[in-house]
């Protein structure tokens, strides 16, 4: 069998015969606003993360989703793009970009671009020809209206940001349609041409040697505001396809696309083997399921661990063999995850490390978001200054007119706002963390004196380490590639049990969620004694053995 190679035989340490390189690697998200800041003007940039690839290196990571680095008026921190082929000045230079391409291939990791291709910044020279003439070949790449639509049809869509989803052009009149920040203007996916000069963007940047795209909002670029669909068009997989002939197509790409609307009954279409429009998506069913009906995400409910656990062993099911999952807890638009899913107190590091622990043993690519590999803990801001997020900010205007309570939106807030991981990354004890010599341009979590890389990377049984050797584990071990999955437990309340199969091998996965120890229930688990994977350390399956809070393991049987 012929090995799989990335671009290039990118990266070449990852490469198992029995699955492409991305099937086997890990990603490490960077939000590079907030990651390492080179120059001190407060905001991370692409130096800074060239000087912190050692450091991912030693974590083991296969790859690096770099959030938006593209030029940008920043309206919604870069994910409104003005210019797909530069890079924004206050991230850095193309020749940075191309050195940070350069040095992580050198250490074996590729570089996958965010790719914003539903809609554009308001400032992108598509958009100002379209605004400026209605003749121009560019009107047509945007969605357009002469009055906005009337209450209760169809196309009256809210935007995701609050707001009705049309807005009047200033300069030519017309109304526009923008399921996001009214700068942030969607892109028309039924012209053939724009679908053409996306596609040329992106052989542009693969022809950089990019290792492949995250693809933002994909699942609505098949979008009909008229007929009231946003996400999930009846055009949407034949628009991937054409992308995926157009520009992915004997490449060894990783591609992963952000999908809200992702189940696992349509999930297959995007990912499997046959079609492959993509490699995986970004589902957020186990997100969602957590919040309210009517405030949404800003009122969440806590998390019910059966509930949790079922939604996961539903979508190892779905695809294994008919897909493949991606495996997150967090990212830039979600709380930390120890924050939401662990114990941010007393038991951080405990709670930090099971979670990593079940995620990492399941079938997918798991992906760390900066900072989860050390359990850095959601924001803490308690006023709304704090706060700098364009949906966080909007949503505090809109909900407060409904009449929602300051104080209650800010809890909601605490929770769930995105700014809660876009906090600077915590380096080190000194000041601002060691992520800037300057003033951070969002501030820096409190806890950075006790909770930075410098002091968990150098403990043995700190998050780091823990992290390190999982992902190991997944290079070692073919059945936490491919195995299959098998749910334990179901109902119990705290525990997440679970067995991984391939051949001859099998694995036992058990973690307690809970912040009190819990007796190991009688049980249809195997009772064996053995040696814990990850720490070396003798565990037993027996009947009435006490886990610890937030004690997780994995043994063979
Ligand atoms: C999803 C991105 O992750 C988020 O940050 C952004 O605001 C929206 N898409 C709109 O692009
Ligand atoms: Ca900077």
């Amino acid at each position: 069998m012929a090995i799989n190679k990335g671009p290039d035989a990118l990266p070449t340490d990852l490469v198992h015969r029995d699955c492409a390189w991305w099937q086997s690697a890990v990603g490490y998200q960077i939000y590079p606003a907030s990651f390492a800041d080179s120059n001190g003007d407060g905001i991370g940039d692409i130096p800074g993360i060239i000087g912190k690839l050692d450091y991912l290196a030693d974590l083991g990571i296969g790859f690096i989703w770099l959030s938006p680095v593209y030029a940008s008026p920043m309206v919604d921190n870069g994910y409104d793009i003005s210019d797909y082929r530069a890079i924004n000045p206050i991230f850095g230079t193309m020749e940075d970009m191309d050195r940070l391409i350069a040095e992580a291939r050198a250490r074996n990791i590729g570089i996958v671009m965010d790719l914003v291709v539903n809609y554009t910044s308001d400032q992108h020279p598509w958009f100002r020809a379209a605004q400026a003439d209605r003749q121009s070949p560019y009107r047509d790449y945007y969605i357009w209206r002469d009055q906005p639509p009337a209450k209760g049809t169809p196309a009256d869509i809210e935007a995701s940001f609050g707001g009705p989803a049309w807005t009047q052009d200033s300069e030519c009149g017309d109304w526009y349609f923008h399921l996001f920040a009214p700068q942030q203007l969607d892109l028309n996916w039924t012209n053939p041409a724009l679908r053409a000069a996306i596609h040329a963007m992106m052989n542009w940047w693969l022809e950089k040697g990019v290792a492949g795209f995250r693809m933002d909002v994909i699942d609505l670029i098949g979008k009909q505001p008229e007929q009231g669909i946003v996400a999930d068009g009846p055009e949407l997989h034949r628009y991937l396809r054409e992308m995926h002939e157009a520009t992915l197509t004997g490449r060894d790409a990783v591609t992963v696309g952000e999908a809200w609307s992702a189940t696992t009954q349509n999930a297959p279409l995007y990912s499997a083997p046959e079609r492959r429009e993509v490699s995986m998506v970004f589902q957020f069913g186990h997100v969602t399921q957590f919040w309210d009906e009517k405030l949404g995400k800003w009122k969440p409910k806590p998390i019910d661990w059966p509930k949790l656990k079922a939604t996961f062993a539903t979508w190892q099911a779905a695809l294994h063999g008919q897909g493949w999952n991606s495996l997150f807890w967090g990212n830039h638009d979600l709380p930390r995850a120890v924050s939401r899913y662990g114990d941010e107190g007393d038991h951080r590091v405990a709670s930090a490390k099971a979670l990593a622990t079940i995620l990492h043993l399941m079938e997918g690519t798991p992906y760390i978001y900066q900072g989860e590999e050390i359990g850095m803990t959601n924001a803490g801001f308690t006023h709304i200054d704090q706060y700098r997020d364009v949906e966080t900010l909007n949503f505090h205007r809109i909900q407060l007119a409904q009449g929602v309570e300051e104080s209650a939106f800010l809890a909601g807030a605490r929770a769930n706002s995105r700014d809660n991981a876009r906090t600077p990354m915590q380096w080190s004890a000194k000041e601002h963390a060691g992520f800037t010599q300057g003033e951070p341009w969002i501030s820096v979590n409190a806890n950075y004196l006790s909770l930075n890389v410098e002091q968990d990377r150098a403990d043995p049984n700190g998050v780091f380490n823990h992290y390190r050797r999982l992902i190991a584990l997944r290079q070692e071990h073919a059945v936490i590639r491919l195995g299959d999955f098998r749910l334990l437990l179901p109902d119990h309340p705290a525990l997440v049990a679970y067995q991984r199969s391939l051949g001859d091998d099998t694995l036992l996965v058990i973690a307690n969620m809970s912040g009190d120890a819990v007796k190991l229930p009688v049980s249809d688990i195997p009772v064996v004694q053995r040696p814990d994977l990850l720490t070396g350390t003798q565990v037993s399956t027996q009947a009435g053995v006490e886990l610890d809070p937030y004690a997780a393991f994995a043994i063979w049987l």
